[in-house]
């Protein structure tokens, strides 16, 4: 079939209206959620998106609730869903457009990418499908599918220029909203990286991969950056009256885990053992000299381009005076608490803590 953008997005658009998934957003298309989601989406699987942001829309159904909640409250609901830069931006977010633009999310690009954490992706998105504006995206998903049907012969990464200006050129004036979400759900339901479903494809006649028997080759794949192993150590310390309380502490908010929090501890030294490294982590945190105790355990958790090995140990104060509570000289936190095993939960801690908490909580023993 010859190109022509009608036939092309009128195909599309059908295919969106009968094949796109029911998803909790796309009831009302309201602007809040279509931006939350879409935040939600860009490090995060959907079927985890879609659990989470009912949790979410319970927590803070409006963009007012948002914007007045403590970011405590903001980082333990996002606590799972990790890159916690994320809610922090959507906090700071909320409180500009409740204070600048009286609580309605905007829908021009100028005003979206001032934004903190809201980039061409997003602002597109929200301007697209909240809004039904004939704004362009191209995220992941789309990169592929263009790769496709454009047979683009380098890698991705050095064709977003094109990416783009096939995304603006394509987009309707009208139905915005099912054209882009339609490219993004065909890229997840049938243009899949893996065995992708050409017959089933509605674009399929457009497609000059396809015709030249190119699908298997594109979009060429960059050679990753090998992913980088991080090895860490962290220490639970129970309270010296063993009161069932452990040591935790709130990181200062301008790092990546900026205001989660977790057990004192850090990354190895080159040559150091994991238990050198938990002692002396403690030491230049808080000032405590611990020893030892036993290993409880090892987590391990994946982000996009790190491996994050995290070694846990049970801690004790070296000389206690019981008749003083403890009190830590703090260098790398803003706050401190001693909370036991169930309170834990009220706090939201990176990924590989708080599987150290589930480890113990499943293993008693083990404190
Ligand atoms: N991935 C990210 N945003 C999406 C959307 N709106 N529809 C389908 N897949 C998506």
């Amino acid at each position: 079939m010859t190109f022509t953008s009608t036939a092309f997005q009128q195909a599309l658009i059908s295919w969106f209206h009968a094949e796109q998934r029911p998803l909790p957003w796309r009831r009302d298309y309201l602007p809040y959620q279509i931006w939350i989601s879409e935040i939600m989406l860009q490090q995060t699987q959907m079927e985890r998106v879609t659990l989470f942001f009912e949790r979410w829309l319970r927590q803070f159904p409006d963009i007012h609730s948002l914007a007045g909640a403590d970011e405590d409250l903001v980082l333990k609901c996002w606590e799972g869903l990790g890159y916690y830069s994320r809610a922090r931006n959507i906090h700071k977010c909320a409180r500009i457009i409740v204070r600048e633009h009286d609580g309605v999310i905007p829908s021009d690009q100028k005003s979206l990418l001032a934004l903190p954490g809201i980039g061409p992706y997003t602002a597109g998105a929200i301007a697209s499908i909240a809004y039904n504006l004939p704004v362009p995206l191209v995220d992941a998903n789309i990169g592929r599918l263009f790769a496709r049907l454009f047979n683009i012969d380098t890698p991705l990464s050095q064709a977003q220029k094109l990416l783009w200006q096939k995304a603006k050129e394509l987009v309707p004036e009208e139905q915005a909203r099912s054209f882009n979400q339609g490219l993004m759900e065909l890229g997840a339901l049938i243009c899949t990286p893996k065995k992708p479903a050409c017959s089933r494809c509605p674009l399929i006649s457009f497609c000059i991969a396809h015709r030249e028997d190119l699908v298997a080759e594109r979009p060429i794949l960059q050679k990753g950056a090998a992913q980088l192993t991080i090895e860490m150590a962290t220490g639970i310390l129970p309270h010296p009256h063993r009161d069932g309380r452990f040591f935790i502490q709130q990181r200062l908010a301008d790092d990546v885990w900026g205001g989660l929090w977790e057990f004192p501890g850090g990354r190895l030294k080159p040559e150091e053992l994991p238990e050198q490294a938990v002692i002396r982590e403690f030491l230049e945190e808080t000032g405590f000299a611990v020893q030892v105790e036993k290993k409880i355990t090892t987590t391990i958790h994946f982000y996009t381009r790190y491996k994050v090995i995290l070694h846990c140990f049970l801690c004790t104060l070296e000389a206690s005076d019981l008749s003083e509570p403890p009190v830590p000289l703090l260098s790398a936190a803003q706050q401190y608490r001693w909370v036991n095993l169930a309170g834990l939960d009220d706090f939201a801690f990176p990924a590989g803590h708080r599987k150290l908490i589930e480890f113990i909580k499943l293993h008693p023993a083990a404190q």
